[in-house]
């Protein structure tokens, strides 16, 4: 189990008041994809499972690979370098703790669905994957509404830029065809030109040209060019969140942050704050 009481590979710079916050879209985008997505993934084998399709299962095996492994890669630089930058800052180990014991459980998870997912029968790789999906949704939630107020407090936008930096050199090469078109899919139009303009030259590049390929390959499997009912159902709970969230944020934001985490376990909302506008781009 990684803990949070190694040293930061940042050594930290406290952000002052009159500091600019970071901007958290790509962190949030991140979430978003990877919450949705189960979710998607959930139905579509829920689906397999009384209408067999091998072709389908082989995408949704091969679709569910390349997200388990861009969440482990995630949870890894949280684990490493975004829980003891923030720890340092806020002098408190013990609120990041939970965060990390669902990051081992949810790894747990995930190897048990690698393995059902090529020789288990469908229906218990859809009820893994469903429960894997309210349990990761409902991370994000706790993730997003007790540890981002605090990193936006007290992280500097300079060392914001580090910790993106470490997100995005710990990713396969061979996933990048998947992973930049995938957290794109996710964004709204106004979001989409905001994270490409802040993605570089390289992950733009490598946007234009996947995201064709990507789109064929999220068609075959999901087989709907738009949100589901199941994604607006997200979308809408999302959205309750998101106004929770603003509601509660006048409050001291660091403070809050970390006095609210024994309590988040019951938070209502378990998903990401998404868009109501969230379209598959079609650039
Ligand atoms: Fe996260």
């Amino acid at each position: 189990m990684t803990t949070t009481a190694q040293h930061p590979a940042i050594a930290p710079t406290p952000r002052t008041p009159t500091e600019p916050s970071p901007d958290l879209l790509d962190y949030r985008l991140v979430h978003r994809a990877m919450a949705v997505d189960l979710d998607r993934l959930a139905d579509a084998a829920a689906e397999m499972a009384s209408h067999p399709d091998e072709a389908r299962l082989r995408a949704l095996r091969r679709y569910l690979d390349a997200v388990s492994t861009e969440i482990d890669s995630h949870h890894r630089i949280e684990d490493e370098h975004v829980w003891p930058h923030l720890a340092a800052l806020v002098g408190d180990d013990a609120v990041f703790d939970q965060m990390v014991a669902d990051h081992d459980s949810l790894a747990t998870q995930l190897s048990a669905l690698h393995d059902l997912a090529r020789t288990g029968a469908v229906a218990h790789l859809a009820a893994g994957l469903r429960h894997l999906a309210d349990d990761l949704a409902r991370h994000i939630a706790d993730e997003e509404g007790d540890l981002f107020p605090m990193i936006e407090a007290v992280v500097t936008v300079q060392d914001y830029k580090r910790l993106q930096r470490a997100f995005r050199s710990n990713l396969r090469l061979r996933l990048l065809p998947f992973v930049v078109p995938w957290v794109v899919s996710h964004a709204t139009g106004a979001e989409r030109a905001a994270v490409l303009a802040d993605a570089g030259l390289p992950m733009r590049v490598v946007h234009r040209l996947f995201a064709s390929s990507f789109r064929r390959r999220e068609a075959a499997l999901f087989r709907r060019p738009s949100p589901s009912s199941g994604d607006r159902r997200t979308v809408r709970r999302g959205c309750r969140f998101a106004r929770m969230h603003t509601a509660s944020s006048d409050a001291p934001v660091a403070a809050s942050a970390v006095d609210r985490s024994a309590g988040a376990r019951g938070r209502p909302s378990p998903t990401p704050a998404v868009d109501p506008e969230r379209t598959v781009e079609r650039s």
